[in-house]
């Protein structure tokens, strides 16, 4: 919505949500998410034609064009637990939408959300005894966190499905309106609804296989000798396979991969199509198995025992250049090796420390084996074992001399994202180990 207003100062787009602390946060200096060049967007159009606003009931009544962005996390109970998403707050907002508009609006299901859904949204909103004509569109986000202005600035295409009638064309070519002041029209595409929010599942279930693919041949590359940074080199340079996202690492995170497979997974169901499901949840397994695989090796590599042994863990966010850290590989790392009983330090440069904490052991528990640290120095003190867990830059350039210095020995390093130079860290007296090498 910052893009938006950003690129369209005549267009005024006020952001609303019920949680008044999250507002506030937002109209202050420090956002409450951290993204690269975020806050230069919101600064340049708050107050402008960017408003923040608790104002749900008013500002419904106000807009023409109303983008449902709420969460739909994976639903944690009953029908479909563990893999069907959670639509409470979507139809929440579409019964909301219903109760207070006062004209007819263009509905834009931003939130990624099973195929039909849209059905769901305009049979709640077309209930309304107001006689008020709403047009259900969707819009899903293809941004990836860490990179998501640059994404937005420039989106490889953006995406509007909406109904094949003369009012769906029409609240269409609204959208298409918008996007066209900065997106080339060629990358602007419309489909049906169902297409639409099907192409947000599956680009992310591709996504992810990829991952899933090149994780699971550095297994096979760890064993043979191959170098899986290498192999992927080789079959990138096939245009048909392209270089992109085959960065081997210790598994894929996030909000959307895991979530949005087990959703398809469990849309394949319902539409009676197990076998099409199961082969997707193949790459769900693949990645867990990636995850245990990087913290089975660690204590293999310490002699099969990192009792009471320090082992710092550097990263915890599921990417670098973020603060997010849902479903991120490092809260697996670190509960395996916890329950042998290591003595885990985390840094991160962006996570807050108790969040690190809740994130490994649940709200509101402790164990002393578990502590944070404040610089990736103090982190790597004494321990037995380093394991790069996110990519952030700072890692690649740590004077890792020193810190070797401060580590018993043999003083063992794991690069589960494939950045630092192995070959200078074993001249240095590491015992090196990356991902697929
Ligand atoms: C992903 C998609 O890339 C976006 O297109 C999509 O809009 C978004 O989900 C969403 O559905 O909201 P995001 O999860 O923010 O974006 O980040 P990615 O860059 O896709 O990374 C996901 C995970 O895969 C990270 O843990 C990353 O480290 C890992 N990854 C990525 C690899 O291990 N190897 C790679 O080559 C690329």
């Amino acid at each position: 919505m910052a893009m938006i207003a950003q690129k369209a100062p005549d267009i005024r787009v006020t952001v609303v949500d019920m949680n008044a602390g999250r507002i506030a946060a937002w109209n202050s200096d420090t956002l409450p998410i951290y993204e690269p060049g975020l806050d230069d967007v919101v600064k340049a159009a708050r107050g402008r034609n960017l408003f923040f606003s608790t104002d749900v009931a008013g500002q419904i009544k106000a807009a023409d064009i109303i983008f449902v962005a709420v969460n739909t996390p994976t639903k944690t109970y009953g029908v479909g637990a563990g893999r069907a998403a959670d639509l409470r707050y979507v139809e929440s907002v579409a019964r909301t939408i219903a109760e207070h508009a006062e004209s007819d609006k263009i509905i834009v299901e931003k939130s990624t959300i099973p195929v039909k859904t849209a059905e769901s949204i305009k049979t709640i909103v077309g209930s309304n005894a107001k006689g008020l004509k709403f047009e259900v569109l969707s819009n899903p986000e293809f941004l990836a966190e860490g990179t998501a202005v640059r994404d937005l600035e420039n989106p490889d295409r953006v995406l509007i499905g909406g109904e094949r009638t003369p009012g769906g064309e029409k609240a269409m070519a609204a959208l298409v309106d918008v996007y066209a002041r900065w997106v080339p029209r060629e990358r602007i595409i419309t489909t049906n609804l169902w297409s639409s929010e099907l192409s947000k599942l599956v680009a992310n279930a591709f996504l992810a296989q990829r991952i899933s693919s090149i994780n699971s041949i550095s297994a096979l590359c760890e064993a043979t000798g191959a170098d899986v940074d290498e192999v992927a080199n080789a079959i990138g340079k096939d245009s048909r396979i392209g270089p992109k996202f085959l960065k081997a690492s210790v598994g894929f995170g996030g909000s959307c991969f895991q979530k949005d497979i087990l959703n398809l997974t469990y849309l394949c169901e319902s539409f009676g199509l197990p076998e099409v499901a199961a082969d997707w949840t193949g790459v769900v397994s693949m990645n867990d198995r990636q995850k245990k695989r990087f913290a089975a090796r660690i204590v293999k590599e310490l002699f099969n025992t990192v009792a009471d042994k320090k082992i710092a863990v550097l990263g915890f966010a599921f990417k670098k250049d973020t603060n997010d850290t849902r479903e991120s590989a490092a809260i697996n790392v670190c509960r395996d090796l916890l329950a042998e009983h290591a003595n885990v330090c985390v840094y991160d440069p962006k996570v807050p420390a108790a969040e690190i904490v809740a994130d490994v052991l649940g709200q509101g528990q402790s164990n002393a084996r578990l502590t944070v640290a404040p610089d990736a120095y103090t982190a790597c003190a004494g321990a037995h074992a380093i394991a790069i867990v996110t990519e952030w830059d700072e890692f690649k350039t740590l004077d890792y001399a020193r810190i070797l210095g401060t580590m018993p020995k043999p003083a063992c390093l794991f690069d589960g994202r494939n950045i630092v130079d192995g070959a200078a860290l074993r001249k240095l007296g590491f015992r090196f180990f990356a991902i697929g090498k």
